[in-house]
């Protein structure tokens, strides 16, 4: 009976790896995924959460029971508070409900979800271009997906007039997906001076914030720097939508940890959460119907989050020592990354490489938007074993000192080829 059922093409960012495992090359280098590797090219479990692992461990009073189906309370809490920021008006006045999810992805689909379920306007505009997942977490929450413009090829920087004009195009009350920071797959940010410019017309409009903020620390090895975009949004007394990843912060991946958190205006309830009996009062009111909605969300898709990850980093989060320990541990990352930038641009400068490469030192985050085409890509996987995505996108944090040299020779050739 499954006879019919065609082969599906490998996931575009995924897919790289599975590739590169198959070649058995000893050159081989992994530049797909956007995941963090040391120096020597091999992944990193950070100190701070092998000693919050271990303290969890010994903990005999520690049981696998079922979370609720919103997840770690003490998780919830401190990931809003790291995130919204401590002072967080938004927070003190109990407008903000946080539930544990799976990773960024998790916690998109289920905002996702809930959009599709109770806010009056269906249609979401993400950046043109942005990570691949994005279009089809919302599409198949049942929400009509639109771009605005983003990225100019020509500058290799952000297309600002674009985006105002798109926006401002949008019809009054969509959704919108902004990149917290770090963009993926681009590199590029708006200053904190365009993005108080896109908040205002997003205000002026009514568009809803949902930020995706899968890099907060890695951009500029600073927590509460990277969370300035979302923090504006959430100041001014709006609505706003945070999905929140600690796979590439805290190095979790494979633990799939993060959380959905949404902040309830602080003077409008215009998310329409049905409410037969009850009578609203106020918003810290509407944040709590919210969530009693979020549980209906998750509980038919997975039932309730996994323990170990969210233990981690609410170990990790609540405790002052190791939570500068992270932040050090952290920034260390965030700083070999723009090593990396800085080293790539030195190497393709002095190979005399054709072209302006210094879009590589100021794109910011984990992955550098080359600007080389798909064919180039394709040479450069078949002749030096260096794997990436089609569209050009590297993952800095998958390069070393070691391998800098190669993939410059590889660059250089297939541009001079
Ligand atoms: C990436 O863009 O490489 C990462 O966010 C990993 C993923 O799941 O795609």
């Amino acid at each position: 009976v499954f006879d019919h059922v065609v082969r599906a093409p490998e996931d575009p960012i995924l897919g790289v790896t599975v590739a590169y495992n198959k070649d058995p090359s000893p050159v081989k280098l992994n530049l797909g995924v956007g995941a963090y590797r040391t120096e020597e090219g091999k992944p990193l479990v950070l100190n701070v959460v092998r000693k919050a692992e271990q303290m969890l461990v010994n903990d005999r009073s520690r049981v696998k029971e079922y979370l609720p189906i919103v997840g770690l309370a003490d998780f919830n809490k401190l990931s809003a508070k790291l995130i919204l920021g401590a002072d967080s008006p938004a927070i003190q006045d109990n407008r903000v409900t946080t539930v544990q999810c799976l990773s960024g992805t998790g916690s998109l689909r289920v905002g996702a979800e809930f959009l599709a379920r109770h806010y009056h306007q269906h249609t979401i505009y993400i950046p043109q271009p942005t990570w691949g997942n994005h279009v089809k977490i919302f599409g198949l929450a049942g929400l009509a997906v639109k771009t605005y413009r983003y990225y100019d090829p020509a500058t290799r920087g952000l297309n600002f007039r674009g985006l105002l004009e798109d926006l401002g195009s949008a019809p009054s009350g969509a959704i919108v997906l902004l990149h917290a920071c770090a963009h993926n797959p681009t590199g590029v940010d708006p200053t904190a001076q365009e993005w108080e410019q896109i908040r205002q017309l997003m205000r002026l409009k009514a568009l809803l914030p949902f930020f995706d903020s899968a890099y907060q620390g890695f951009a500029s090895g600073n927590l509460d720097a990277d969370a300035q975009s979302i923090r504006m949004f959430v100041r001014d007394g709006g609505e706003c939508l945070v999905a929140q990843s600690y796979a590439k912060n805290m190095g979790l991946y494979g633990e799939r940890v993060g959380a959905l958190s949404m902040s309830i205006s602080g003077f409008s309830e215009r998310l329409t959460v049905s409410v037969k009996d009850e009578q609203s009062t106020g918003s810290a009111d509407v944040a709590s119907r919210v969530e009693s909605q979020l549980k209906l969300v998750i509980r038919p898709m997975y039932s309730n989050p996994p323990i170990h990850g969210a233990s981690i980093v609410a170990t990790i989060l609540k405790d002052r020592a190791m939570f500068q320990e992270w932040e050090v541990e952290l920034k260390a990352m965030a700083d070999r990354i723009i090593s990396m930038r800085k080293q790539l641009f030195d190497a393709l400068r002095s190979r005399g490489t054709p072209g302006d490469w210094s879009h590589i030192i100021k794109q910011i985050g984990m992955f550098t938007f080359t600007g080389l085409n798909s064919t180039q890509v394709a040479f450069m996987t078949k002749e030096y074993h260096i794997y990436l995505t089609s569209d050009g996108r590297i993952s800095m944090a998958g390069l070393s000192s070691r391998t800098v040299p190669h993939l410059a020779d590889a660059i250089h050739a297939a541009v001079t080829k």
